[in-house]
């Protein structure tokens, strides 16, 4: 058994993984997805990181964290399918693989070194196998497109790039360079990310979470970013990533997945937002 109190590479992706695999078992039916992956990544801890969300399901930080990771999850997840792409790279992947769980496409996942050691570990005690490709990189720093195609990329082919839970832990220029590194890749490749909006156009229960977050003590993966629409289509637009959709998190969920989870009050605080290289 491992112990929360150990090191954890990534917090942030463990909470993740507790998400998704709460939602099947304490959130109603229409689910945006099932996640037996990380169930069973969870039970591998105890307590189980699950625990707290199946004790505390409608606790409003939870039930916020639960929404909008199964949202982002769901709504990359269709995209990259309807996209048709072949070569799928996955930033800041943590412990998820429900995104690409049934996809036909070829997928890289990358993140820290240090977090994809502790995932293969996980997996590998958890039985789980996992067919995406590895890739170590610090996103903050330059040289990913030549890690990816050290690990097989085809640069010459269109790639769909998805990166959730992600560009919070940028600070803002990071986010910057990491659009312009990765407008090389070839035109056809499509971009799907999640982004927190600034204080100002959060509303109150958005704002409530962020400070539940940012206050969250020992916290050491601070969020870092927070953008308004416009510069996020500016952001884009300079690297030259065509906007698609920059949607409330709120609307990328049908209103039957409302109506049938009260506990999940909708919040005003995340976008997400999908992009096509011109
Ligand atoms: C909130 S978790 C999200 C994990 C996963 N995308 C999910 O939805 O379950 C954030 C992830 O981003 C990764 N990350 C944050 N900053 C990074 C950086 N500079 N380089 C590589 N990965 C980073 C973390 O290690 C972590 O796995």
């Amino acid at each position: 058994m491992k112990s929360l109190n150990d090191a954890l590479p990534s917090a942030t992706a463990l909470i993740s993984a507790a998400a998704r695999a709460a939602h099947a078992l304490v959130d109603n039916s229409p689910r945006l997805l099932l996640d037996s992956d990380a169930g069973a990544l969870c039970a591998l801890y105890e307590p189980s990181p699950l625990d707290f969300q199946l004790a505390y399901s409608s606790e409003p930080v939870l039930a916020a964290a639960r929404a909008s990771t199964v949202i982002r999850s769901s709504f990359a997840r269709r995209l990259l399918h309807d996209s048709g792409l072949k070569q799928c790279v996955y930033l800041g992947a943590g412990l998820d693989t429900s995104v690409y769980a049934d996809t036909a496409a070829k997928v890289w996942v990358v993140d820290r070194g240090e977090v994809l050691a502790w995932r293969e570990e996980l997996f590998t005690d958890a039985g789980l196998t996992d067919f995406a490709v590895p890739v170590s990189a610090d996103l903050a720093a330059p040289g990913l497109l030549g890690s990816l195609i050290g690990a097989g990329l085809d640069r010459s082919q269109p790639v769909g790039v998805i990166g959730l839970g992600l560009s919070m832990y940028l600070t803002p220029q990071q986010n910057r360079e990491l659009l312009a590194q990765l407008a090389e890749l070839p035109i056809g490749s499509e971009l799907v990310f999640d982004a927190l909006l600034s204080t100002e156009l959060a509303d109150e229960a958005g704002r409530a979470y962020a400070a539940a977050i940012t206050s969250r003590s020992g916290n050491n993966e601070p969020w870092q970013s927070r953008f308004t629409p416009q510069e996020l289509a500016d952001g884009l637009g300079e690297s030259g990533w065509l906007l698609q959709h920059d949607i409330a998190e709120s609307e990328a969920a049908p209103s039957a997945f409302w109506a049938a989870n009260p506990q999940l009050n909708p919040m005003r605080l995340v976008r997400l937002v999908h992009a096509v290289r011109r």
